[in-house]
């Protein structure tokens, strides 16, 4: 993957004083390794340094998002263990790689609620609440991945005390319900309004035919945060459209077997393999485009930083380019995306079963009004 547009020595050098933000020196002095990859090939089983701060073992994932809006860490409580407590004034959504166990929340005036979860499991930290994660196991280590928008708010007031130790809660945010946590919510249009999912994998979906392939696909706000995040998923032997859009959004493969390719405007398309656990970070305006080569459906969940929306609310990477927007329509890509996709599917004596999305695209295909 190329490393965007370089500029010359010279200006660069005007820059550097800027390169390094208050969050790249707090990661760097935690102590932790850093992936700064846009591919990992597995969370479940990356390599992982103690970590003082939390009790436990992590490594940060960071990438150019990390400079600006969010980033990503993965953490494992040993068996029988726990983190230590922790508050917080930024935000964080955590999904449950492997393990089981339980958090436990709490304001400063006392409100306190316990729930438990296992692998497969979605929540969200609310704001400046002070939380705990337990290993409900005496024999395995529980390992989850967040993502959080810890740059932001620390690149903004650069004040760790702010950060780690605000003494103010968020009522609005959280009352101490005692069902908090349970997997109640509201659904509007795609966005479900909830506090926890206890099982990602199974959760149902909704239809989704803008993104190709007869997918499903649903939306999480979660402990009244802004992180923005979703489920998609898509049938066997069938691939999405390409899309591009701002940085940080976090793919991580639920279910399923495929691959994704990344590109940048002109280069030619890289492949990424995928397995339950793999994570995908597309850089900046870089066209990704994932692809269902396995015997079952493929499910990914996506952490994001908010992206940019037309007048309408509706993300410019759900429009067509014809119209402006930043996803490639099945009828604009290449022969060779087909190509790949069809050996690939053929090492498993499977074939596409794309003909009738490409048949059902042309009858609201956009006619070409700009460059594609
Ligand atoms: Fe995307």
């Amino acid at each position: 993957m190329a490393k965007g547009p370089l500029a010359t020595d010279e200006l660069a050098k005007k820059f550097e004083v800027e390169k390094i933000t208050p969050y790249m020196r707090f990661v760097k002095d935690e102590g932790l390794d850093i992936i700064s990859a846009h591919y990992v090939p597995n969370l479940k089983t990356v390599e992982l340094k103690p970590w003082a701060r939390r009790g436990g073992a992590g490594v940060f994932i960071n990438h150019e998002a990390s400079q600006v809006t969010n980033d990503c860490y993965v953490c494992e409580i040993p068996a029988g263990k726990s983190l230590n407590p922790q508050r917080q004034m930024f935000e964080e959504m955590v999904l449950v790689l492997s393990g089981r166990g339980s958090t436990t929340v709490w304001a400063k005036d006392g409100r306190r609620t316990t729930f438990e979860w296992k692998a497969g499991a979605i929540f969200a930290i609310p704001l400046n609440c002070q939380h705990q994660h337990f290993n409900g196991s005496g024999q395995e280590p529980a390992r989850f991945v967040s993502v959080t928008n810890c740059p932001s708010v620390l690149n903004m007031y650069n004040d760790l005390d702010f950060l780690f130790g605000l003494d103010f809660d968020f009522k609005g945010r959280f009352g101490g319900e005692p069902d908090f946590f349970s997997a109640k919510g509201e659904q509007k249009g795609f966005l479900l309004t909830t506090n926890f999912v206890p099982d990602a994998v199974n959760l149902p979906l909704i239809a989704a035919k803008e993104r190709g392939a007869g997918g499903g696909h649903i939306r999480f706000n979660m402990a009244g945060g802004s992180i923005a995040s979703h489920i998609s998923q898509f049938p066997i032997a069938t691939y999405k459209k390409a899309h591009a859009h701002d940085p940080g959004a976090h793919v991580i493969l639920l279910n399923g077997e495929g691959y994704s390719l990344m590109w940048a405007e002109g280069e030619e398309p890289k492949r990424y393999d995928w397995e339950p656990g793999t994570l995908i970070v597309p850089p900046t305006n870089v066209f990704h485009q994932h692809f269902n080569t396995g015997p079952t459906p493929a499910r990914y969940l996506a952490f994001k930083h908010p992206g940019i929306r037309n007048e309408q609310g509706v993300p410019l990477a759900w429009l067509s380019r014809r119209l402006g927007g930043n996803q490639i329509d099945y009828a604009d890509e290449t022969a060779e995306v087909r190509r790949l996709f069809a050996e690939a599917l053929a090492k498993h004596g499977l074939t596409p079963k794309m003909d009738e999305f490409y048949e059902a695209e042309l009858a609201t295909l956009p006619p070409k009004r700009v460059p594609v």
